[in-house]
């Protein structure tokens, strides 16, 4: 799996008035970034028991792009780390708003990573505790199979297979 990062620091506000005129450079960055991608992973902090105002604008301009689909049908999945409650209460926030945007998100097995929790990153920010590590590798798996899964479903005949002999035998 390639992870290509969108840098979001460049957009402007989502504004009506802006976007009438023709998509400013860094939100046709973005509307592209996403399209070309097979899915999107969207990493969130917990700012005030939300998601924060930035990645927020970000979905907002890349919801506009309904036509093209740069976000409706696409399989998407939610990981943070913040404070103790991991951003579990940010994540549920941008759960609603995916809803709303049309893409199609996997929310198991899940990453909430308490950031402050000692041994968990060190001071340059690089993720150094193991079984976080895993947590995160697991989940980044699972998306990988079920983004394959719902994109390309005739490479996965043998699974449906297996699905059917099993209810079968139920
Ligand atoms: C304005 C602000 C509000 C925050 N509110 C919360 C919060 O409600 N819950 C939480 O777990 N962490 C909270 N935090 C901690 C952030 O989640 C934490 O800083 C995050 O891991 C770092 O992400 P960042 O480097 O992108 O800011 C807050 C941080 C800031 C700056």
């Amino acid at each position: 799996m390639e992870i290509n990062i969108f840098d979001i620091r460049d957009l402007p506000f989502y504004d009506g008035d802006v976007e009438a005129q023709g998509d400013p450079a860094p939100v046709v960055g973005l509307k592209s970034a996403m399209r070309e991608a097979d899915a999107v992973l969207f990493a969130t902090p917990e700012y005030n028991w939300g998601t924060s105002g930035v990645l927020k604008n970000a979905i907002d301009w890349a919801s506009r792009d309904r036509e093209e689909g740069s976000l409706m049908g696409k399989p998407a999945t939610v990981i943070g780390a913040g404070g103790r409650a991991g951003t579990a209460r940010a994540q549920m926030q941008l759960l609603e708003t995916l809803g709303e945007t049309g893409s199609v998100v996997m929310v198991k097995p899940g990453v909430h990573i308490q950031a402050f929790a000692p041994g968990t990153f060190d001071s340059e920010g690089n993720l150094i505790d193991e079984a976080t590590k895993e947590a995160l590798r697991g989940h980044l798996d699972e998306f990988k199979k079920w983004g394959a899964r719902l994109l390309w479903p005739r490479h996965f005949t043998g699974f449906a297979c297996e699905m059917d002999i099993a209810l079968a035998h139920a």
